[in-house]
């Protein structure tokens, strides 16, 4: 035989040697979820190991995270059903402790990355991304509006990166435009590009408390079932200014990831969801898979996959794990 790949993979030193893809933690963002009060910590029954948190411990979790080496945080709030109407008008109040949070946070460690939310379900009584009317629909160009109220709020806080994750259709450029005249050019957009509607999400509208209350999101989230309509969302998004351009969720649309990172030149990110992780950590409870080696063979496909950036619900243990 001339040609025997067993002898690439004979050693540690080899192996590594050939190794195409290295996960660092220099590619994930930490998702966090945040509560309104003091020193309260309640975990997310379908998400175990995962916290709400209120400030002042969210701060401790932060600053954790740095000294493992995640510079990068998806902060969304935990908003009480008392708060939430049909125009999601806490979203914008500089008082809310959402954007009251996101201030001290950026303050107090000014070099984390913060990342936040750009979608009305967290503070919609009706937990939907947009606006609905009478007749339930999702109303487009009059959410933009709400949209870009929420995202100049949030820039105001000091943010880094603004993540719009609500599928209307115009509103990275809406975003983009109210940034620049407000002169947050420097703020960056990382958009939810191709956002499938998923029963991925599951646990986290657990977390959040935030699932519709009648209808679905397919009339503005992406049907499972296609893949070159990715590009379509990828190149508006790019032409209306995203920085970059995310893939959710990540491992069921592994093949979306591949697609947009041929196809474009931004970083791609992908979105390793709540039910990606609440799937491995049941399995591993149950002793019927080795949880650390699952956690870390699909953060591998999904950077292998194409993705530069991951967000990810494992990204402090796998940073444990890479510290090692
Ligand atoms: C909604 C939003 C969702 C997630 C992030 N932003 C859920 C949804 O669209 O219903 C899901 C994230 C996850 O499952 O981890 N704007």
């Amino acid at each position: 035989m001339l040609r025997r790949p067993r002898r690439n993979r004979k050693s540690i030193a080899i192996r590594e040697m050939v190794e195409e893809t290295t996960l660092t933690t220099k590619d994930f963002i930490f998702p966090l979820f945040l509560l309104e009060g003091k020193n309260k910590k309640i975990e997310v029954d379908s998400m175990p190991g995962i916290f709400r948190l209120t400030t002042d411990l969210m701060l401790k979790e932060i600053e954790e995270c740095l000294k493992l080496g995640i510079k990068a945080f998806d902060i969304f709030p935990v908003v009480d059903e008392k708060y939430k109407d049909k125009m999601a008008t806490q979203s914008a109040n500089e008082k809310f402790f959402y954007l009251k949070a996101l201030k001290e946070i950026k303050a107090q460690f000014p070099e984390a990355c913060i990342m936040t939310d750009v979608a009305m379900d967290p503070y919609s009584s009706d937990g939907h991304d947009g606006i609905v009317d009478e007749n339930g629909n999702i109303l487009n160009d009059e959410t933009l509006e709400v949209l870009a109220d929420m995202a100049l709020a949030q820039a105001a806080t000091g943010i880094d990166i603004i993540g719009p994750s609500d599928m209307m259709d115009g509103r990275v450029e809406v975003i983009r435009d109210v940034l620049d005249d407000n002169n947050f050019e420097n703020v960056s957009i990382m958009s939810y590009s191709a956002k499938y509607a998923s029963a991925f999400y599951g646990p986290f509208r657990d977390a959040l408390d935030s699932a519709p209350k009648s209808g679905d999101k397919k009339t503005y989230q992406m049907n499972p079932a296609n893949k070159h309509e990715a590009l379509i969302e990828a190149e508006l998004d790019a032409d209306e200014g995203a920085d970059f351009l995310m893939v959710k969720p990540a491992l069921a649309y592994l093949d979306v990831i591949h697609l947009l990172k041929e196809n474009h030149e931004l970083p791609i990110a992908a979105y390793n969801v709540s039910g990606e992780y609440s799937m491995i950590k049941a399995a591993a409870q149950k002793g019927w898979l080795n949880g650390e080696l699952a956690m870390m063979e699909s953060l591998l496909s999904i950077k292998r996959a194409g993705a530069d950036v991951i967000l990810s619900y494992f990204a402090k243990e796998a940073a444990l794990l890479l510290k090692k």
